[in-house]
């Protein structure tokens, strides 16, 4: 595996890569990996079984434009050599880790990707401005990479239905491909923010899955309310622990728009604070 810090450097190896006519694989992350992104890293390799062999590449970048100002950017966890030597491990070939200097040369940028409307709900609702700042990265790092295939995860369902839109609408020539949220044993999902939490909210972390399992339970028995089954998981989450709710939203699973009752295919989604870490997490309800 090689370590680049550079754009020209990325943009130079990659070029050789497509030369030698293999398809690029890019899997963006923050760092701090855990096995929800190797998992995809994993799933890159797989694919070296089909007639083109397969460069993977991962980029770790931290980035401030997604961030709102009293979010956690500084306090992010960080450790590339930890991740180097995992990323390597997983089978990535070209670990792609800029810094903020070399991203954003002038301190910001003056050109935004703004996706509308499914935007303005659950994360984006409580996060103004952050979805911006990731389609803007995320375009960055397919100009600099040009991927043939780019690799998201489930767990931030909104995050992927923003970047197909993106690619749609502004015909990038990518395939986005998402993978399944990868979960501890008692359910909770694997984000690199679980380090934040103190024993006893770890504790309690896993009633947010528990809560939508239950939830997807009832919908299969015949629950069409969204109303009814926001109002039970709260309930539930409330009881079970100190988490602080952000939102419970049940949207069509397709395009995140309002569902009166449950008679489409639906993703119930939530955002829970423990004490200063914030959670997210979701199920796909197939009707
Ligand atoms: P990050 O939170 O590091 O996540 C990187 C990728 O890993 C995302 O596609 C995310 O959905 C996926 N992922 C995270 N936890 C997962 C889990 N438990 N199971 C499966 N996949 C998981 O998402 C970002 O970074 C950033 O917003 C980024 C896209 C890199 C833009 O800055």
């Amino acid at each position: 595996m090689v370590i680049i810090n550079t754009i020209a450097d990325t943009r130079e190896s990659i070029l050789w890569a497509k030369q030698q006519g293999k398809k690029v694989v890019l899997i963006p992350t923050m760092g701090f990996l855990h096995d929800g992104h190797l998992s995809m890293v994993k799933a890159a390799r797989r694919q070296d079984n089909g007639d083109k062999e397969i460069l993977v590449v991962m980029s770790i970048f931290v980035n401030p434009l997604q961030f709102g100002p009293n979010e956690d950017y500084e306090k992010y966890p960080r450790d590339l050599t930890r991740d180097a030597s995992l990323a390597e491990e997983a089978g990535v070939d070209l670990l792609f880790a800029p810094s903020v200097k070399e991203m954003y040369p002038a301190g910001g940028s003056l050109t935004a990707v703004q996706v509308s409307r499914i935007t303005e709900v659950l994360c984006g609702a409580s996060r103004p401005g952050h979805f911006e700042g990731v389609a803007t990265v995320v375009t960055k790092l397919f100009n600099i990479v040009q991927p043939h295939e780019a690799y998201f995860g489930q767990k931030d369902y909104q995050q992927v239905a923003v970047i197909r839109q993106m690619v749609k609408d502004l015909n990038m020539p990518i395939t986005i491909r998402s993978f399944p949220t990868v979960r501890e044993s008692d359910g909770l999902a694997l984000s690199s923010r679980n380090a934040y939490l103190s024993s006893e909210e770890r504790q309690q972390a896993p009633i947010l899955y528990r809560a939508l399992q239950e939830a997807s339970a009832r919908i299969t028995g015949g629950e069409i309310s969204p109303d009814r089954i926001k109002a039970a998981i709260k309930q539930r989450i409330s009881e079970e622990s100190n988490g602080k709710i952000d939102y419970v939203e049940i949207y069509r699973a397709d395009d995140l728009s309002e569902v009166e009752q449950i008679t489409v295919s639906i993703v119930i989604a939530l955002a829970v604070h423990f004490g200063t870490t914030r959670l997210i997490d979701n199920i796909i309800v197939e009707v």
